[in-house]
């Protein structure tokens, strides 16, 4: 893994695909002096995507691709990053499995945020398998991308009580608070 040396931050891509509340308080915590990476680029899969509108907000460059896989997007996106010195990829709700060779050339400078306790509930609808398994915790997990869906180094983990009251909507935004403080602290993890 890249080192922080000097004052110069670590240039970083957000991926996403929906509301982007994790890339919002990516970029907010890339403002802190002493945060290890500046976010310099938000790429989307999709234009539906809420979150594209912290482009403008914080003006900060976009780029969307229907992506699908395709060996040809895939290219036109490493070139994306390429051009702008981008040096670390964090998935923040990005709803696409990035191929192998994608991830070969980031290796070890992708990172993913799970609504789950992984191993536990990878993929989809984690809170609602949580809340039909009759969990007492549920959690959210920040680890690196390989080409096996959730199941790279884990980098911290953060628990969350499921009380008898919660659906998986309330879950979903007690763990959601979480997730907001574990991002920023794994990349501080990793970096330091
Ligand atoms: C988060 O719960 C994240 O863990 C999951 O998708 C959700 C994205 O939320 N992968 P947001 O778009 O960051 O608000």
């Amino acid at each position: 893994m890249v080192k922080l040396t000097g004052l110069k931050k670590i240039k970083t891509a957000v991926f996403i695909s929906g509301t982007g509340s994790n890339l919002k308080n990516l970029i907010k915590f890339s403002k802190i002096k002493n945060s290890p990476i500046s976010v310099n680029l938000i790429f989307s899969n999709t234009t539906k995507a809420e979150g594209l509108k912290f482009s403008n907000q914080f003006n900060i460059k976009k780029y969307i691709s229907s992506f699908k896989g395709s060996k040809i997007a895939e290219e036109k996106i490493l070139n994306l990053l390429k051009k702008n010195n981008i040096k670390f990829i964090c998935l923040a709700g990005f709803m696409k499995v990035l191929s192998k060779s994608f991830i070969k050339k980031f290796s070890g400078k992708i990172v993913n945020i799970h609504p789950s306790l992984l191993p536990k509930y990878k993929g989809l609808d984690t809170h609602i398998k949580a809340i039909q398994n009759k969990d007492r915790v549920a959690g959210c997990t920040v680890h690196f991308v390989t080409a096996k869906l959730d199941s790279g180094k884990i980098i911290l983990q953060k628990e969350v009580k499921i009380s008898k009251k919660d659906n998986p909507t309330s879950l979903a935004k007690k763990v959601l608070k979480q997730e907001h403080k574990l991002y920023p602290a794994s990349i501080k993890k990793i970096f330091s």
